[in-house]
């Protein structure tokens, strides 16, 4: 699991755009770890590599907020305040399968909150360090690889395993 050392709110974001210009269509991204760990710093950057040019603001309230207007749409959701029985509820698969909105990126912040996966999907767990920093694991669930592999190269990586 490649294990990713950011040590800025700005090194966050511009992995998240690195990513945001690869991803593909019916990607999606299970966000995890505490509050203020940077989880939604670094859909923001998804977004700027996906081009959405609207500001990109936590879901926490609004549960889904949709950028139509970048290379793929992208979807953003926060789980937060969620029971899983009311994520259920929300028929989410829906997003990921594309139906009934146009195939695209989801982004899903407290993914822990989910009763049910994707088959396919990529884990971004967020830790705080003491500093500003945070460290970034990336787990690859299912077969596809997301294009990702030149990605973890770009960066320090601290450590592989
Ligand atoms: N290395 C870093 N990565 C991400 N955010 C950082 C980092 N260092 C400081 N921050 C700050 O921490 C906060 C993270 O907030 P946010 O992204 O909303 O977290 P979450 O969505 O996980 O609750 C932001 O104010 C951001 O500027
Ligand atoms: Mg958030």
């Amino acid at each position: 699991m490649p294990l990713i050392y950011l040590p800025d709110a700005e090194a966050t974001q511009q992995w998240g755009k690195a990513l945001g210009q690869v991803l593909k269509a019916g990607s999606v991204l299970l966000l995890s770890g505490d509050l203020g760990s940077g989880k939604t710093t670094l859909v923001q950057g998804i977004a700027m590599g996906l081009g959405v040019t609207d500001p990109v603001v936590s879901p926490t309230f609004t549960l889904i907020n949709e950028y139509p207007e970048g290379r793929l749409p992208l979807y953003h959701l926060d789980l937060y305040r969620l029971s899983p029985q009311e994520a259920a509820e929300l028929y989410l698969e829906n997003y990921w399968l594309g139906l009934e909105v146009p195939l695209g990126i989801v982004a899903i912040e407290w993914a822990e909150r989910l009763p049910y996966l994707p088959s396919n999907y990529l884990q971004l767990h967020l830790t705080h360090q003491a500093d500003s920093s945070r460290k970034l694991a990336i787990s690859i669930i299912g077969t596809d690889d997301f294009g990702i592999d030149n990605l973890t190269d770009c960066f320090l990586e601290l450590e592989k395993t």
